[in-house]
């Protein structure tokens, strides 16, 4: 497998016939509509071999700063004010949603499977503790570093470049899924921070602009550019495996396991979201 730079049309490996099913009663290869928290229960006890989360980050505090211009004043770098409910919870009730979510992940996942969870300051903390609570072992962190990230425009705060995203195991024994020899030998030229050869390091360099595909269908405030997740699933998983997407948005994890060969399940709260991300998964 190798690491893709664009988003490339259809290329799905998935035989659609070979690969249609369902998991405690909900279709595969589909993004449901309603809250993964009440929904993820049909799911069986380890179920699924891999999980890529890219939960509300809680960004969206309250207080002063403008919508004007869609973005945090003196919040520093490009995070952008997603102004939904969804991102805006306060700190006690954040907690109480990720242990949630994250119990729940950590029941369906396999032992053998991994699961990744996308975050920034605002929240990778609290992912961290709530995985230390759950007894989830932390496998290693990312520092995904974005080198075209958005200038801090007030000039008060370092330019925010990079996010994180946190791969853990269930927890227990270690019998997670890791391709080390494609971590190594994969392609990974377009990463300057990638040597190529040697052991994959935990600061990868992947830009954060998306593909003229990954925009066909609509925009989603906080969507992620599809390379990411495929070298997640590149990483950690084999074909066929079942990926569940938690907070599917725009589609863009979904999206990637198709590609990658992979069956997969996701959840979304929002109709608007979810209609891209359908045409999205339509046109992969
Ligand atoms: C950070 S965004 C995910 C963006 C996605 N990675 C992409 O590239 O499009 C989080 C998404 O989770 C959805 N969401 C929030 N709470 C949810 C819940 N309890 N169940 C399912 N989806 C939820 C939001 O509507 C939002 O679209």
């Amino acid at each position: 497998m190798s690491e893709t730079m664009t988003a490339t049309k259809p290329k799905s490996r998935v035989a659609s016939k070979a690969n249609e099913g369902a998991l405690g009663g909900l279709s595969l290869n589909e993004i449901h509509h309603g809250n993964f928290i009440e929904l993820v229960k049909a799911l069986p006890d380890r179920s699924v071999d891999l999980i890529i989360a890219d939960p509300p980050y809680n960004a969206s505090k309250g207080g002063a700063w403008s919508m004007q211009h869609g973005k945090l004043p003196g919040f520093g770098g490009d995070w952008k004010k997603i102004a939904e409910i969804w991102d805006d919870m306060p700190l006690d009730d954040y907690l109480a949603f990720t242990l949630t979510w994250l119990a729940e992940a950590q029941r369906v996942l396999k032992s053998t499977g991994s699961m990744w969870v996308h975050g920034t300051y605002h929240n990778a903390g609290i992912s961290n503790i709530a995985m230390q609570i759950l007894g989830v072992e932390i496998i290693n962190e990312i520092v995904w570093y974005k080198r075209n990230s958005f200038p801090n425009l007030s000039g008060r705060r370092l330019t925010a470049s990079h996010e994180t995203i946190i791969w853990a195991h269930r927890g227990g024994k270690r019998e997670y899924r890791f391709n080390y020899e494609h971590s190594k030998d994969g392609d990974f030229s377009h990463d300057n921070l990638k040597s190529a050869g040697k052991q994959m390091r935990t600061v990868w360099d992947i830009p954060n602009n998306k593909a003229k595909e990954e925009l066909a269908h609509g925009k989603h405030p906080a969507q992620k550019p599809e390379r990411v997740s495929r070298r997640l699933i590149q990483l950690s998983a084999a074909p066929n495996d079942i990926c569940l997407v938690p907070f599917a948005g725009a589609g863009t994890e979904c999206v990637a396991a198709k590609r990658e060969g992979l069956r997969f399940i996701g959840f979304e709260t929002e109709k608007e979201y979810l209609d891209i991300a359908r045409n999205r998964l339509e046109d992969s």
